[in-house]
């Protein structure tokens, strides 16, 4: 077990920790994207079970919002566009003198541009590349760099299920998530023999800015449910791909396994 996780207790029955497991909870965290939606969300139930969290996002006003939700001073804001990658190691150092050491990282930035079906723009496709997966390496890999040197720290990646295929709809959206589940789980492959656990995960659809607007979305579920599971994954320990909620790994396996030419002709 590694100095960095307090042991709290014994696990309820859940979706993701069952049984008699131990679980993990974390001092310091830093949640990338905790302006709103489900990095919010996850930033507000850190913090009810005790974890100081600094809040990473562009939008200062909404990340003072959650700061007052949190209240205390259990949260604090850093104001930070995660094109900027140059800067993390700098912000990690600056966030690491006000709480101490982090022990766990949630990469929760992500940009979906809706692109028309004969739309081909670079500008639009790069900025999903650089917020969806350029920007994620960046957090991630100044993560892996600390957390394999203290031997222990939780590092959790909001991708998607939109990663499993290229539709027509969203490719670079698709692209840099896929991207994104693959640098997560070589992480995890890399990290899991110095005590870090390297947690993906891909939600189905959840009611939050990205999906304002669209109708008729499957199983859709509120960006508290999907920080709760998320929560629970990170908390079980060992590092884990799931989806969320897990009902859609049945869809994703069908997905996955469909041939190109037969993916095709469904139009989605
Ligand atoms: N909603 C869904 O159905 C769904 C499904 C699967 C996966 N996801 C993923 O879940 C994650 C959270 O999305 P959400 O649904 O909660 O949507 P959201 O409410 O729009 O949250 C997106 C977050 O990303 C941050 N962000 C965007 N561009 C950024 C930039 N350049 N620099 C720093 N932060 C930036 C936003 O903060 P600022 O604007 O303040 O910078 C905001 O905090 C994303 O990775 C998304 O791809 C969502």
């Amino acid at each position: 077990m590694s100095p960095f996780f307090r042991v709290v207790g014994r696990s309820e029955s859940s979706d993701a920790a069952k049984g008699d497991a131990i679980l993990k909870s974390w001092k310091n965290a830093i949640v990338v994207g905790a302006s709103s939606g489900i990095g919010e969300a996850i930033a507000v139930q850190l913090a009810a079970a005790g974890t100081r969290v600094a809040l990473v996002a562009r939008r200062e006003a909404e990340l003072q919002r959650v700061a007052e939700r949190i209240g205390g001073d259990q949260a604090l804001v850093r104001v930070h566009d995660v094109c900027d990658g140059d800067d993390v190691a700098g912000l990690w150092d600056e966030i690491e003198s006000e709480l101490g050491a982090v022990d766990m990282l949630v990469y929760a930035s992500g940009l979906m541009i809706p692109v028309d079906e004969h739309e081909y723009t670079f500008d639009k496709d790069r900025r999903m590349f650089a917020v969806n997966l350029v920007g994620a390496v960046a957090w991630l890999d100044q993560a892996a760099v600390r957390m394999e040197a203290r031997r222990g720290g939780t590092i959790v990646g909001i991708s998607s299920i939109a990663g499993d295929r290229g539709r027509r709809g969203a490719p670079a959206y698709n692209a840099a998530k896929a991207g994104l589940t693959t640098f997560l789980e070589a992480l995890r492959n890399r990290l899991s023999r110095f005590g870090v656990d390297v947690v993906t995960i891909r939600p189905g659809f959840v009611d939050t800015a990205m999906t304002q607007g669209m109708d008729g979305l499957l199983w859709l579920i509120s960006a508290d449910r999907a920080a709760e599971i998320t929560l629970q994954h990170a908390r079980a320990g060992s590092g884990r791909d799931r989806h969320v909620p897990a009902r859609w790994w049945l869809v994703s396996c069908v997905i996955r396994c469909m041939p190109s030419w037969l993916f095709r002709r469904m139009s989605i």
